[in-house]
């Protein structure tokens, strides 16, 4: 389970918002891996991971945005992170077929487990507390 918990709160009303979605969004791709391999949780899991796609893709944009207005002194490494994420992403998306979609689902969500969090307590904090 990829709970929320306030701990994440950057304190920017907007940005801790967009990022209880991703939570939410990630929490259905993650709950999928314990379900049973079939069509229907592939099918599931390949909207959840559109949804997913387009989801960063506005927050990471939103986000970039208020860094630059911040002149915020690390945004080109920070923007690097979100192409690194949205590389990584969007890669599963392309690799995906019927085969390995079961392997792709346990990968995927295991990056959303170690990048999500990671990413809002340490790399957010740091445009946050500049
Ligand atoms: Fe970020």
């Amino acid at each position: 389970m990829l709970k929320w918990k306030d701990d994440y709160l950057l304190g920017i009303k907007i940005i801790d918002e967009q990022h209880k979605r991703l939570f939410e969004i990630s929490d259905r791709a993650f709950r999928l891996v314990v379900e049973k391999n079939d069509k229907e949780r592939n099918k599931k899991f390949f909207d959840i991971l559109k949804e997913l796609i387009s989801y960063t893709d506005y927050h990471f944009e939103f986000e970039e945005n208020y860094m630059k207005s911040k002149n915020y002194k690390h945004f080109e490494e920070h923007k690097k992170l979100h192409s690194e994420f949205k590389k990584l992403i969007g890669n599963y998306e392309l690799d995906i077929n019927d085969e390995n979609i079961s392997e792709i689902t346990t990968k995927v969500a295991k990056l959303l487990v170690e990048w999500l969090i990671n990413h809002i307590m340490v790399q957010d904090k740091l445009y946050i507390e500049q």
